[in-house]
């Protein structure tokens, strides 16, 4: 469910028509819905009543500062994989407690960084990596709070390229070795090894694997716990799918319905329980709006040319992923439609949205929305074909505002600089 719809025939974000906010910004731009944000939350954390669970956004799905403090507010913590990700996150007014710092190539300035916030746990990926924190964490005379990322070998069935709990992948510690390393973990100075991390990918829309993976989990804290690891947090990851493209006929299990299955998988073990969703908070909450350029017809095919590009939302041409797009005038009910591409003005044949989809008829100038765009939309986005990051905007209710505005030509460019040998 999410808050943009048509009134009057036309697209509104809540309270706000599309064009209107179009004709300020001008295209393309994100929009993004406060309420659906807020929904989606709420919704994820009812799924989770009677555990003792919290949610830390993973701010990688989407960086900007107004989403993660509107979250903040309702009280999510914050995953976060980078140095960027967690100065963003303690800039949103997220508490340094409340922050969760994942990555597999965490720099020892990195490591530095979030032992000297304080983050609330830090999630190690590797033994070399263990020592490394061991070390700065001992210098600092500080004690980390670490969970060791365990690799369960599951597959998660979803798309390969965002699949991360299998074997080969390079994310963890295979979960057959992770009882050596927590033993390790407990004799090094600066360490206290008291949770379990996992994840195993990402848009996973079958219960099945989370399952297998938590069992796996659930196997490996009865496990420590025999050893005499005080194990009170579980930290369960991101991945729950959302359904993107409503010809694909792919609904993915229901937070309430992955509430129960995490309940009768490891609710019973006392954990405090830690969860790291991205795309379910954010990704039906934001839309992609781009205006027709140019409406091209070949003896096979018409081709939909759009202001947008693979840069703006590289998604469909990274994963093959499908977005629902929509005119932002609502077509009339008997109108004709035509099959067409909608592609991008990139100069590379996959800068391409969607192939042989049924639109009503659009020209020039028209406003078309893609939908389910924001989670991993302007957080991939880049300046490929020197076209300047898009616009972001945020509606509550009746208002509207720009939360990231569009860089001018020489903002662009402003860090390059020329060779002094070059006249
Ligand atoms: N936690 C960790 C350690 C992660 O690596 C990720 C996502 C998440 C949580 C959040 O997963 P989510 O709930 O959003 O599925 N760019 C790709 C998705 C990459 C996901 C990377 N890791 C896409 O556009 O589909």
């Amino acid at each position: 469910m999410h808050h943009f719809s048509y009134r009057a025939g036309v697209l509104h974000a809540e309270g706000v028509a599309i064009p209107h906010i179009a004709a300020e910004v001008g295209t393309p731009f994100y929009c993004y819905s406060t309420a659906t944000l807020t929904r989606h939350y709420r919704v994820f954390t009812d799924a989770l009543k009677g555990l003792d669970a919290s949610v830390c956004f993973a701010v990688k799905a989407n960086t900007n500062l107004a989403v993660i403090r509107t979250l903040v507010g309702l009280g999510a913590g914050c995953d976060v994989v980078s140095g960027g990700e967690l100065k963003i996150a303690l800039k949103a007014g997220c508490p340094p407690e409340k922050i969760v710092f994942s990555g597999v190539g965490k720099t020892e300035a990195e490591l530095r960084l979030a032992l000297a916030c304080d983050v609330g746990q830090i999630n190690v990926e590797s033994e070399a990596e263990l020592h490394t924190l061991s070390k700065i964490a001992a210098g600092l005379g500080k004690t980390a709070r670490i969970a060791l990322r365990v690799n369960p070998d599951v597959d998660s069935g979803g798309h390969d390229k965002i699949t991360t709990g299998r074997k080969e992948d390079k994310f963890g510690i295979e979960w057959t070795l992770a009882p050596e390393l927590y033993r390790k973990a407990r004799t090094l100075p600066g360490i206290a090894p008291v949770a379990v991390a996992v994840h195993i990918g990402s848009q996973i829309t079958s219960l099945a694997p989370f399952e297998a993976a938590f069992l796996r989990v659930r196997d490996l804290v009865l496990m420590l716990r025999a050893d005499g690891f005080a194990i009170d947090h579980l930290d369960l990851g991101g991945g729950l799918g959302v359904p993107y493209d409503h010809a694909s006929n792919i609904t993915p299990p229901s937070p309430e319905a992955y509430g129960q299955m995490v309940k009768r998988s490891v609710g019973d073990l006392d954990c405090k329980l830690v969860f790291e969703p991205g795309r379910l908070i954010v990704g039906n909450a934001g839309i992609m709006v781009s205006e027709v350029v140019s409406i091209k017809d070949s003896t096979t095919r018409r081709f939909v040319i759009v202001d947008a590009g693979m840069n703006d939302l590289v998604r469909p041409a990274m994963y093959g992923a499908r977005h629902d797009i929509i005119p932002v005038k609502e077509t009339p009910s008997g109108a004709e439609l035509t099959s067409a591409d909608v592609v991008g003005p990139v100069c590379e044949t996959t800068d391409c949205f969607a192939k042989g989809v049924n639109l009503p008829p659009l020209k020039a100038g028209d406003l078309v929305a893609f939908l389910t765009a924001g989670a991993y939309g302007a957080a991939m986005s880049s300046t490929y074909n020197a076209r300047p990051l898009i616009p972001e905007v945020m509606v509550s209710g009746e208002q509207y505002a720009i939360v990231r505005r569009r860089p001018t030509f020489e903002e662009m460019v402003a860090l390059e600089a020329l060779p002094p040998w070059i006249e």
